[in-house]
């Protein structure tokens, strides 16, 4: 249970507020590329309650801007692509990607005054398969190296998705390892690109052993199931500071995963973006995109959503092919069991069990970082150097480990031993 305080500290992120803050201490994804091509049209972007419109100037570089126009407000992302920069349609104003003035047509020319019009404008890059954006104050750090960003472009595949809730909600499902043996549970059915096979696998043990470690980006979550036949089943999962995750969604010895970001909207709405990463094999691209059409909508929301009760099916739940009754796509559960929440779950009024362990020290790290800052100090896991970029205690994976050994020692067994983060 949080006090209210804590609560808003962690879901509050508008302009100015101790969480937005820390979030704006990191670059954070705001589109996928493919929604911005060389040429491409200008596209609204709201983050973190605030307006903006991603363009590319006729130059085709990026730009990211203040979406209302500082004449008069006027919405810049109908605007026109020209000399330069983004012109406003009611009276012509323009815009480079600097956020500079460059043109105020109407005004005689012993009137202009561009020089004193300053407009929000933010750095942005391109990185495994997104459009990052940095919010922050001074010298932005480096994004992170994780292979799912880095590697060969056939490894990697990103996607987004609206989830009508805070970000925080979105964040917790994913780093909690207790939720996957009910929520997910399902019957073993065919193999899909989504669907390997082992999600079959969460119910055979309901009661996973949990064991967390902090890192040098975050915290590293070790979920151990006794299988039915005496193997021993570990997923590796990680939070990454301030927002990301690295759910597993393959079988044992099948070497890939998700990276995953969830970036606040506003307060109650916010992007989970997904970065499907495979070590050595490449992504079956068509396959994830055909996933993809089936279950989210052209408003990029999941089509299983609170309007249509998330399609819930009784008869499909009683036959326990699944245990929700909401098909087999996964996330689909995870956006029910998030959105029902309410928009800001009111965790002043939760009860908090013994598994959820990793939920506990996710928001204990939040705090911390949220608290260090406001006493002047950098947020957590922030790269400024080449040599930082890199992350030797980082393992995502599934794994069958021997009788006798828990999920931090099969980690320390394959990275070796590391010097951890102090706690
Ligand atoms: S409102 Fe944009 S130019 Fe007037
Ligand atoms: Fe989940």
């Amino acid at each position: 249970m949080l006090s209210k305080k804590q609560n808003d500290l962690l879901t509050q992120t508008g302009p100015g507020t101790p969480g937005g803050n820390l979030l704006r201490s990191y670059w954070q994804p705001i589109a996928t590329d493919d929604k911005m091509p060389p040429g491409g049209d200008p596209l609204p972007i709201r983050i973190m309650s605030e307006d903006l419109v991603l363009f590319r100037d006729p130059d085709d570089r990026l730009g990211l801007i203040g979406r209302h126009c500082p004449h008069r407000g006027t919405d810049l992302s109908y605007g026109r692509v020209e000399d330069g920069g983004l012109r406003c349609l009611y009276h012509g104003w323009a815009f480079d990607i600097e956020g500079n003035c460059i043109d105020q047509p109407a005004e005689p020319e012993d009137k202009k005054f561009c020089h004193k019009v300053r407009h929000p404008a933010y750095p942005v890059r391109q990185q495994g398969g997104v459009i990052w954006c940095y919010m922050g104050v001074g010298e932005p750090p480096l994004i992170p190296d994780f292979q799912f960003l880095s590697a060969p472009e056939e490894n990697r595949l990103a996607f987004r998705v609206i989830q009508q809730c805070n970000w925080l909600q979105g964040l917790e499902s994913s780093t909690d390892p207790s939720h996957t043996s009910y929520l997910h549970r399902m019957a073993k059915g065919e193999k899909t690109a989504r669907d390997s096979g082992f999600s079959a696998m969460f119910g055979e043990d309901t009661r996973p052993r949990l064991d967390i470690e902090h890192t040098s980006f975050g915290v590293r979550i070790h979920a151990l199931r006794k299988m039915k036949d005496g193997r021993n089943y570990l997923r590796v999962n990680n939070y990454i500071y301030p927002c990301g995750t690295t759910p597993v969604t393959e079988s044992p010895g099948v070497p890939g995963y998700q990276g995953r970001w969830y970036v606040p909207i506003d307060d109650e709405h916010h992007c989970r973006f997904e970065f499907f990463y495979k070590n050595g094999d490449p992504v079956d691209k068509d396959g994830l995109r055909k996933v993809r059409a089936d279950n989210i909508g052209p408003d990029g929301r999941h089509i299983r959503r609170a309007d249509n009760r998330y399609l819930q099916d009784r008869d499909e739940q009683r036959r326990d092919d699944t245990f929700c009754g909401m098909g087999r796509y996964i996330p689909a559960h995870d956006t029910y069991a998030i959105e029902t929440q309410g928009a800001i779950q009111d965790r002043t009024k939760e009860h908090l069990g013994s598994t959820d362990i990793v939920i506990i020290e996710v928001r204990k790290a939040l705090l911390g970082a949220i608290e260090s800052m406001q006493q002047g100090n950098d947020a957590p896991g922030l790269l400024h150097s080449m040599d930082q970029n890199q992350f030797p205690d980082f393992l995502c994976t599934s794994d069958y480990i021997p009788d006798g050994e828990d999920g931090p020692a099969y980690c320390r067994r394959i990275l070796g031993e590391l010097p951890h983060a102090a706690e």
